[in-house]
C-alpha cells in the first residue's frame, strides 16, 4: 500500500473514526516530601527503566497550587496526578498507600460514597468514581436525545442509590439524576499537545479556547469534586495550569536497551518538549486529511538497521521493529471490510501517540464491552445499555459511554480521548477502564479484537516500543 493510498483508506474508517465527530510507591513519600520538583526528575521502574519528568523552563516549587490542599479533604493534585508516576496513578502506589491516605476518601475514592470501606474498584483497578448527569440534561446542558439503562450495579451506586441520587441534586441541581462511572486519572503530563481534555472531552477542547483557558476548567471541576471545596483563586488556577503546560513526561532508559537515545535513537524528555517538525499545533496529522503521514513515531528510526546480536542491540532492535509495526499495521476496525486503520489512525499525533484532530475527534475501540473476552470488565464495573430512538442501530452494551454523556448525541456512544503514549511504564494499568494490568494485555486486547494476527514476536516487539515511549 503507497502512502498515496493511506488518506483513502483513512477515510474509509468512518464507523471506529468519525471525523465530524470524533517508581512508584517507594519513592512517593519521597517526592511528597521534596520542596521542589527538579528540572530534570528522574524516576526508576520497578522493571528497572526509568522515566523523566522535565520543566523546560526550570525547577519549581513543590509549595504551589497543585500541591497544596484546597479543600478539608487532605487531597492535593498531586494525590492522583503524582510526579512518581508521571503525574498518572499507578496500582503499586495505590497499594502501597493506608487506607487513611486522603486518596481513599469517600467521595469518590470509594466503590461508592455512602460506602467509605469499599475500595474494590481503586484499589484493584485504579478507579476513580465520576459522576455525571443523565436526566433531564447532560453535564454540558444537553438534552440527551438515548435511552439509557442500567444493567448492572455491582458497586450499587446507580440510579437506585438515594445517596447518590442526593449528592447528584446537591451538583447538578433539582430533578437531576446522575450515573457513576469508573475511570483512571489521566497524566497531567505532555498537556501542550491535548485536543481533548478528560477522557469523555467534558470541557471545551484547548483548540477552540486555548490550552490555559480549557484547563482551568478541568481544574475548577477537579478541586470542586476530588477535593470538595469551592473554586480556586483566579491565581490558584494560573499557577496550577502554567505547573502542568510546563511538563513533559517521557522514558529515559529501557531495563535492556539502557539508554533511549544511544545510537541514534532520540526518544527524551527533551526532544519531545523540542518537537519542531513542524512544531505541535491542533490538526497537525489528521487521518481524514490529504498529507497524513502514517508514519507518525520515528524517535526508534535510527535502531531499524541495527544488526548487533548481544543482548542490548537485540533490546533495540525488537524496540524499533514495536515502532515500525506501530506505523505500518494495518487492521479491520470496523464492520465494514473497508473499515481499515493502523495504530497510527488514532494516535496520530506525531511522536506524542495522543490524537491531534480537529475538530476534536472521539474514537471508539470497544474496549468498554462487558463482554470482551480480553479484558474482562464486565466482571467489575457496571454495564449500561444505551439505545437511540428512530435510529436504526443496536444497542449498545458498555461499562463506560463515554462523550454521548456529554454531548447526549448517540452518535457519540463510546467516543473517549486517545490518550498519549509516554512513560506507560509508570502508570500501569492502562485503558480508562484500568482493566488492562501490563503492556502486554494491552496488545493482546488489540490483537484479538480486531484479529490482528501479530506473531508471538511482533507482540513482544510492540510490548517492547510501547514500554520505551
Ligand atoms: C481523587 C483523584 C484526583 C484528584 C485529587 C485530582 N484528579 Fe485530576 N483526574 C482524575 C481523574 C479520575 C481524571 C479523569 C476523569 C475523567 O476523564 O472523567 C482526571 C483528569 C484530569 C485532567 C485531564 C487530563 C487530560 O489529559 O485530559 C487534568 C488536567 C487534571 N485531572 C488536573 C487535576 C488538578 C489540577 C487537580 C487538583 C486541583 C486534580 N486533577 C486532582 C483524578 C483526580
Ligand atoms: C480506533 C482508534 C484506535 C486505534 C486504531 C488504536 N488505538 Fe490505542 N487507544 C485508543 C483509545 C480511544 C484509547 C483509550 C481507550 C480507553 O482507555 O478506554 C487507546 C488506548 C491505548 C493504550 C493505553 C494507554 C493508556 O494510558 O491507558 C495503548 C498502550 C494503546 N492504545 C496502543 C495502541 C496500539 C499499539 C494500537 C495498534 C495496534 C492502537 N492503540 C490502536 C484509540 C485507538
Amino acid at each position: 500500500m503507497s502512502l498515496k493510498q493511506l488518506p483513502q483508506r483513512f477515510i474509509a474508517v468512518s464507523i471506529v473514526i468519525l471525523a465530524a465527530v470524533m517508581i512508584i510507591g517507594l519513592c512517593r513519600a519521597g517526592a511528597a516530601q521534596a520542596q521542589t520538583l527538579p528540572q530534570v526528575d528522574t524516576h526508576t521502574e520497578p522493571g528497572g527503566g526509568t522515566f523523566v519528568n522535565y520543566q523546560p523552563a526550570g525547577p519549581s516549587s513543590e509549595t504551589g497550587a497543585f500541591f497544596q490542599a484546597l479543600g478539608t479533604n487532605g487531597r492535593t493534585c498531586e494525590t492522583c496526578h503524582e510526579p512518581a508516576d508521571a503525574f498518572g496513578l499507578s496500582l503499586a502506589d495505590i497499594q502501597s498507600r493506608p487506607l487513611s491516605d486522603p486518596l481513599f476518601a469517600a467521595v469518590d475514592g470509594a466503590d461508592c460514597l455512602d460506602q467509605p470501606t469499599s475500595h474494590n474498584l481503586l484499589l484493584n483497578y485504579g478507579l476513580i468514581r465520576v459522576m455525571l448527569p443523565i436526566s433531564p440534561v447532560t453535564f454540558t446542558g444537553a438534552t440527551p436525545n438515548y435511552v439509557i439503562k442500567v444493567l448492572k450495579d455491582p458497586t450499587n451506586c446507580q440510579l437506585n442509590n438515594p445517596n447518590v441520587q442526593a449528592a447528584c441534586v446537591q451538583a447538578y441541581g433539582p430533578g437531576a439524576q446522575c450515573i457513576s462511572v469508573y475511570r483512571r486519572p489521566l497524566p497531567t503530563t505532555n498537556m501542550s499537545f491535548q485536543s481533548v481534555l478528560f477522557w469523555d472531552g467534558r470541557v471545551p477542547s484547548p483548540q477552540t479556547i486555548g490550552l490555559t483557558a480549557a484547563l482551568n476548567q478541568v481544574d475548577i471541576h477537579a478541586t470542586e469534586t476530588h477535593e470538595q471545596t469551592g473554586q480556586p483563586t483566579a491565581a490558584q488556577l494560573a499557577d496550577m495550569a502554567a505547573f502542568q503546560e510546563g511538563l513533559y513526561s517521557t522514558q529515559e532508559t529501557d531495563a535492556i536497551a539502557g539508554s533511549l537515545t544511544a545510537n541514534g535513537a532520540t526518544e527524551s524528555a527533551q526532544n519531545l518538549a523540542n518537537i519542531t517538525a513542524p512544531a505541535f499545533y491542533y490538526g497537525i496529522n489528521q487521518p481524514l486529511t490529504p498529507g497524513f503521514n502514517v508514519n507518525a513515531m520515528t524517535f526508534f528510526n535510527a535502531w531499524s538497521s541495527l544488526t548487533g546480536t548481544d543482548p542490548v542491540s537485540l533490546q533495540e532492535e525488537s524496540i524499533a521493529r514495536g515502532e515500525g509495526l506501530f506505523n505500518d499495521l494495518r487492521f479491520r476496525v470496523g464492520p465494514n471490510p473497508k473499515n481499515i486503520s493502523g495504530c497510527t489512525g488514532c494516535h496520530n499525533d506525531p511522536n506524542v501517540g495522543d490524537a491531534s484532530d480537529v475538530p476534536v475527534l472521539m474514537t471508539q475501540v470497544a474496549n468498554d464491552a462487558p463482554n470482551d473476552p480480553t479484558l474482562e470488565t464486565g466482571n467489575y464495573l457496571p454495564e449500561f445499555s444505551i439505545a437511540c430512538p428512530g435510529k436504526n442501530q443496536p444497542v449498545t452494551l458498555t461499562t463506560d459511554p463515554g462523550q454521548v454523556l456529554i454531548d447526549g448525541n448517540c452518535n457519540d456512544v463510546r467516543k473517549v480521548k486517545t490518550p498519549t503514549l509516554h512513560a506507560l511504564l509508570a502508570h500501569p494499568p492502562y485503558f480508562r477502564s484500568g482493566a488492562a494490568a501490563t503492556l502486554q494485555q494491552v496488545v493482546t486486547f488489540y490483537n484479538v479484537h480486531f484479529n490482528i494476527g501479530m506473531t508471538a514476536q511482533q507482540q513482544t516487539d510492540m510490548v517492547n516500543f510501547l514500554g520505551a515511549l
